[in-house]
């Protein structure tokens, strides 16, 4: 224990607390999580029942509104949404400029804050209408933006949206699509990547939330703010999991090679860890992966899809919840374990997911840096460090040293 009011004269009380384990940064109404009994609720309804009952874009309204929309009020946001669907045509420009072969997330960080500049003059953050109309921008445009980068990635035009799909029948189409050839929206793949959108939404203050937030905190343009997010995102311990989870199934292929893997996960000599395994909160079953796993099996009925990837998830799931190292530790799978699967399924390559998951959590994002803005107690965020550094001492000089 550091008694650390020698080294700080200007504080009372102090916390030092890595990883904000215990920290709460913020009060929020949006999302609740209870960690022990596996519970996540969005303004109160039940992301099971959310992700069973409901759309992407009444989930949006909900995190933006506070409550869930009558017809009238969702065909108008959905309206709304769909209006703002186009990027400035000069964002097309700025796609050229990246490698061929790189990272879609890359280029939505890159993308996504260059929009700051097609919108510094147009956002005052102090008038909540304009807050709005950038948020409904930011939802809008973000498939477009992850389809581009798709569409970059492999060398084929970029597709126009087409307002007349829904909100995920129009990213598969821009996604998937080639302007020579009408493209057939799936309802079973629209319906199924729409869940998958709803599961994504948001998750209470994790690292790119906190992230957006700290960000937006000293009054950032909300476009740069959102581009930070998605570069927290990206790393292999949030967003990126889904990727790295994906790949390590593939990587052990066949059930029998399971145990091999286990083993490496326990043994603390080795930095391998089980991917889409284990969560800061949840310790219990993450309920995003019990409808993960569900869309899995649906897709997969529809689409005459068998891949023994899923066989392998499945068995090394079984595996783990009765083995006393991931029991102890209260490992469980987590939403990524089984997103990477269906995905895959759908026809997204692996480096798209981490892309999808920023499209989805978007909404999260700019209803969490609303509720901030407008939150009269706001401050600027500014953490406190504990200095473990030299204490004062004297400059010694070039020729002294
Ligand atoms: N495989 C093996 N062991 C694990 C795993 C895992 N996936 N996750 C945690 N552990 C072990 C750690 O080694 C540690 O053991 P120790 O106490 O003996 O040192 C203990 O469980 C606690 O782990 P921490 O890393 O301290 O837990 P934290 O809450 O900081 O990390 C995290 C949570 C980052 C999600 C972690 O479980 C992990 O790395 N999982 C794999 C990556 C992943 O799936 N990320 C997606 C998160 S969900 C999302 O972003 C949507």
């Amino acid at each position: 224990v550091v008694d650390i009011r020698k080294f700080y004269a200007d504080t009372g009380m102090f916390t030092y607390d890595p990883g904000f384990t215990s920290t709460a940064s913020c009060d929020s109404g949006l999302t609740y999580i209870d960690g022990g009994e596996g519970v996540l609720l969005h303004r109160g309804y039940p992301i099971g029942q959310l992700a069973e009952q409901s759309s992407f874009m009444e989930v949006a309204y909900l995190l933006l509104n506070k409550e869930l929309p009558n017809k009238d009020e969702l065909d108008k946001f959905i309206w709304t949404i769909t209006r703002h669907t186009m990027v400035h045509e000069q964002l097309a420009t700025f796609f050229r400029g990246f490698r061929r072969d790189a990272h879609p997330m890359a280029i939505m960080c890159g993308a996504v804050g260059a929009m700051s500049a097609f919108y510094h003059d147009s956002t005052d953050i102090t008038d909540p209408q304009q807050r709005m109309i950038a948020s409904h921008r930011l939802i809008a445009k973000m498939p477009t933006i992850a389809a581009m980068a798709y569409k970059y990635s492999i060398g084929q035009p970029f597709l126009y949206p087409d307002n007349d799909l829904s909100y995920t029948g129009n990213f598969l189409r821009m996604t998937f699509g080639v302007p020579a050839e009408k493209y057939e929206v799936d309802p079973v793949v629209e319906k199924a990547l729409d869940r998958i959108f709803i599961l994504h939404a948001d998750h209470e203050q994790n690292a790119s939330t906190s992230t957006v937030r700290l960000a937006g905190s000293s009054g950032a343009n909300p476009f740069a703010c959102i581009a930070a997010g998605i570069a927290c995102l990206w790393g292999p311990a949030h967003g990126g999991a889904n990727e790295a989870a994906l790949n390590m199934l593939r990587e052990i292929g066949t059930p029998e090679r399971i145990p091999e893997y286990i083993a490496r996960a326990k043994n603390k000599d080795d930095p391998f860890r089980l991917m889409g395994f284990g969560h800061r909160v949840y310790k219990n079953y993450d309920p995003r992966a019990t409808v993960m796993q569900q869309t899995v099996r649906e897709v997969f009925k529809a689409m005459n899809v068998k891949d023994p990837v899923f066989d392998v998830a499945l068995q090394l799931e079984e595996i783990a919840l009765n083995d006393d190292y991931f029991v102890e530790k209260k490992l469980f799978p987590n939403v990524d374990f089984y997103s990477g699967v269906v995905l895959s399924a759908i026809g997204f390559p692996t480096a798209m997911f981490t892309a999808l998951f920023a499209l989805a959590r978007t909404v999260g994002w700019v209803a969490q840096w609303n509720e901030m803005i407008s939150d009269p107690a706001q401050k600027i965020g500014r953490p406190r460090q504990l200095y473990t550094g030299p204490t004062q001492r004297d400059y010694v000089p070039l020729d002294k040293r």
